[in-house]
């Protein structure tokens, strides 16, 4: 059987930085508390007129993943796509990437599962790849947040914490045992879908509707999270599925070289990485400068911590996600 390897890593945030003290001129929040909640200190926003959207970060992250996999786009055949937060409603990023890439009729997929979306790509991929389907395969995580977020202090429980931005990877066929993407792991739990949720625009809450209702609370086209109860079913999740992908390989937290979070939460990196007694060297986070990118935020640590040589042949990498649904996964890799 063959195996996957992720042969090339790119990223793209947008220019504008946007800081803490930047958002408590608009809303009634501080620096302090956005740091000691959440480990942030700034965030990138796409500004109006930069040219940014979904779909062109994630096409910007490609081409340097494309070019670093040292192949061309022509040599892709099939795009994975994943976003919560996609330029239209339909069709997906997907095509949106193929059409401005001038890409062949490939397959395109949209993934729709949030913060888990990226680790559910490569999933998604690495199967196509090990039952011989495909060889080369590009997979982009990008969100576009800070459009649709409530500005207002009503919404700061949520709108200080996410940001702009993508990260893409080509997963190339590879016939080395015991290299590359050695399992993947997958869960959901939709009794807790509406924790962390938008529910509108939508089929259940349609323009007029919302328009109709004028609801005073709770407005459904902005983002709804239960941030205590997220918070405690995340450090759960992230650490049983980082021993089951461990376990599945007959490896233990000592094995592992790198951790790369979803960043979801400084604090919640740092209570699995005291799970697993791993050291600062061991966890990579960015969450620092970027907040929380949902889908992208992987793919945006794994190019950075990888760019910085903190990745290197032979390493075992963890890649662990939680989120919205819930759903949540975790990759082991051999690099
Ligand atoms: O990526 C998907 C997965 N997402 C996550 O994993 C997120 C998980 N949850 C969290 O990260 C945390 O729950 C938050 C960072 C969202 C919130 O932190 P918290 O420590 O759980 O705070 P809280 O929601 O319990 O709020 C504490 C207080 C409240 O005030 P009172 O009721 O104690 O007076 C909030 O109104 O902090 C207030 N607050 C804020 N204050 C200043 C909430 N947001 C802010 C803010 N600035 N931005």
């Amino acid at each position: 059987m063959y195996t996957s390897k992720i042969s090339g890593l790119g990223y793209y945030v947008p220019e504008n930085v946007v800081t803490n003290d930047d958002l408590s001129k608009i809303m009634d929040t501080n620096d302090a508390w956005i740091q000691e909640r959440t480990g942030i200190k700034e965030r990138r926003h796409i500004k109006k007129g930069d040219g940014n959207s979904t779909s062109i970060m994630g096409v910007k992250a490609a081409k340097i993943a494309i070019e670093r996999a040292n192949i061309s786009k022509d040599d892709i055949e099939l795009i994975i796509f994943a976003t919560l937060s996609p330029d239209m409603y339909f069709p997906g990023g997907g095509v949106r990437v193929q059409e401005m890439m001038d890409m062949k009729t490939i397959p395109a997929l949209d993934v729709r599962n949030q913060c888990s979306g990226f680790v559910y790509a490569i999933s998604v991929a690495d199967q196509f790849i090990k039952t011989g389907m495909y060889k080369n395969i590009l997979v982009i995580g990008s969100e576009n947040h800070s459009g649709g977020l409530d500005m207002s202090t009503r919404g700061r429980g949520v709108s200080v914490i996410f940001g702009d931005g993508a990260g893409a990877a080509v997963l190339t066929r590879s016939d080395k045992e015991g290299k590359g993407i050695l399992s993947t792991h997958l869960h959901s739990e939709g009794a807790h879908a509406k924790e962390l949720s938008l529910e509108g625009p939508s089929t259940e809450h349609w323009v007029p509707e919302i328009i109709a209702e004028n609801p005073q609370e709770n407005i459904p086209y902005y983002p709804y999270m239960n941030g205590q109860f997220v918070f405690k079913n995340a450090v759960v999740r992230f650490s049983e599925v980082i021993n089951e992908g461990l376990q599945a390989n007959n490896l233990s937290a000592s094995d592992i070289n790198m951790l790369i979070p979803h960043q979801a939460n400084l604090r919640i990196s740092q209570f699995v990485q005291k799970q697993f007694k791993l050291s600062n060297d061991q966890v990579y986070n960015n969450i620092q400068k970027y907040g929380n990118t949902t889908a992208a935020s992987i793919p945006i640590a794994l190019t950075e911590a990888w760019e910085k040589g903190k990745i290197k042949e032979g390493d075992l990498i963890v890649l662990a996600a939680f989120g919205s649904g819930f759903t949540w996964g975790s990759a082991i890799i051999r690099w």
